[in-house]
């Protein structure tokens, strides 16, 4: 990536993080912009930062239409957007699942397609995402602070603050380290899909047998009995496409004194690959826009950044 590139990615993860407290979408969105979407041979049109803006003209813009062999026809997913059987309740929440968006009320294109309230993707139809609109996911941020072998919790040299960590998983469709999260399922609670998705990734509970599964189970319930809400929105997420996009709610857990998530051993499963406590810093590479919500967590928590 040349030095102009890097910076202006820099400057843009800048402006995102401060919009992020906003909770209202002036994010420039830029992991769902320019390239080749991911697991396809589709070039996304190249939308330059002025041009993300539905607001602004921009009558050259003539993007790709791309929803994905692996979506059609699935359970999961919505049917057509001309199906004569698809009469989606846009919006709100329709029967089991909701298309209601976090960041306000969602537009339309001529074409009766939902509109990326976050602006212009360069692609349009569904991608690798399910639903026309807003797929919704949960992050639960596990946490707890860096501890020396005699359990004394580390401090850094230079900001003097304690050493917050984090329950990492690495993602087996992009290869990047991430929150342990998961889409909520059709009808499923927001509180159910955190503990699931973490349970699946980071614990690899289906791999385990019923016994195992009861020891482990008393420690989650108390330390997801108490979570604080970090972020609710919009996802930079790179399946994002002018029709269809990612939100999620992030909670974080801390296990203040470790005694809780110290007994639990990791293993990965589901779609992770590895599983493993972060020590949090700044220059994490991490998933999508999720180094904003491990941001927002560190805030909360006075920790080192
Ligand atoms: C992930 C979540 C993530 C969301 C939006 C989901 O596939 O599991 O961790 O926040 O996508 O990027």
């Amino acid at each position: 990536m040349s030095i102009k590139k890097k910076k202006q990615k820099q400057t843009n993860k800048k402006i995102s993080r401060a919009n992020m407290r906003l909770n209202t979408i002036k994010m420039l969105h830029n992991n769902c912009r320019g390239g080749i979407y991911q697991s396809s041979k589709v070039q996304r049109f190249q939308v330059p930062d002025d041009k993300v803006d539905w607001s602004i003209d921009y009558p050259e813009y003539n993007p790709p239409d791309y929803t994905s062999s692996v979506v059609v026809g699935k359970p999961w997913a919505d049917l057509d957007i001309d199906d004569p059987s698809f009469k989606p309740k846009w919006n709100q929440i329709d029967g089991k699942i909701n298309r209601h968006c976090h960041n306000g009320i969602y537009k339309f294109d001529d074409n009766n397609r939902p509109i990326n309230p976050a602006g212009r993707t360069g692609i349009r139809g569904r991608g690798l995402l399910g639903r026309w609109g807003p797929n919704h996911a949960a992050d639960p941020i596990v946490t707890r602070w860096k501890r020396d072998i005699a359990g004394n919790i580390t401090i850094n040299n230079e900001s003097k603050k304690q050493i917050l960590q984090f329950i990492g998983i690495k993602r087996k469709d992009t290869g990047e380290w991430a929150i342990p999260g998961g889409m909520v399922d059709a009808g499923e609670v927001i509180s159910l899909t955190l503990k699931r998705e973490f349970m699946e990734e980071a614990l690899n509970s289906i791999g385990k047998t019923p016994e195992q599964l009861s020891i482990i189970t008393d420690s989650i319930n108390k330390l997801f009995s108490n979570g604080e809400e970090i972020y609710k929105g919009y996802v930079d997420d790179p399946r994002n496409t002018d029709n269809s996009w990612m939100e999620t709610c992030a909670m974080n857990f801390h296990d203040d004194d470790g005694s809780l998530v110290g007994s639990i051993p990791l293993e990965a499963g589901d779609d992770a690959s590895n599983v493993r406590w972060i020590d949090i810093e700044q220059n994490l590479n991490l998933y999508a826009n999720h180094i904003n919500f491990i941001q927002l967590t560190v805030e909360k928590k006075k920790a080192h950044w």
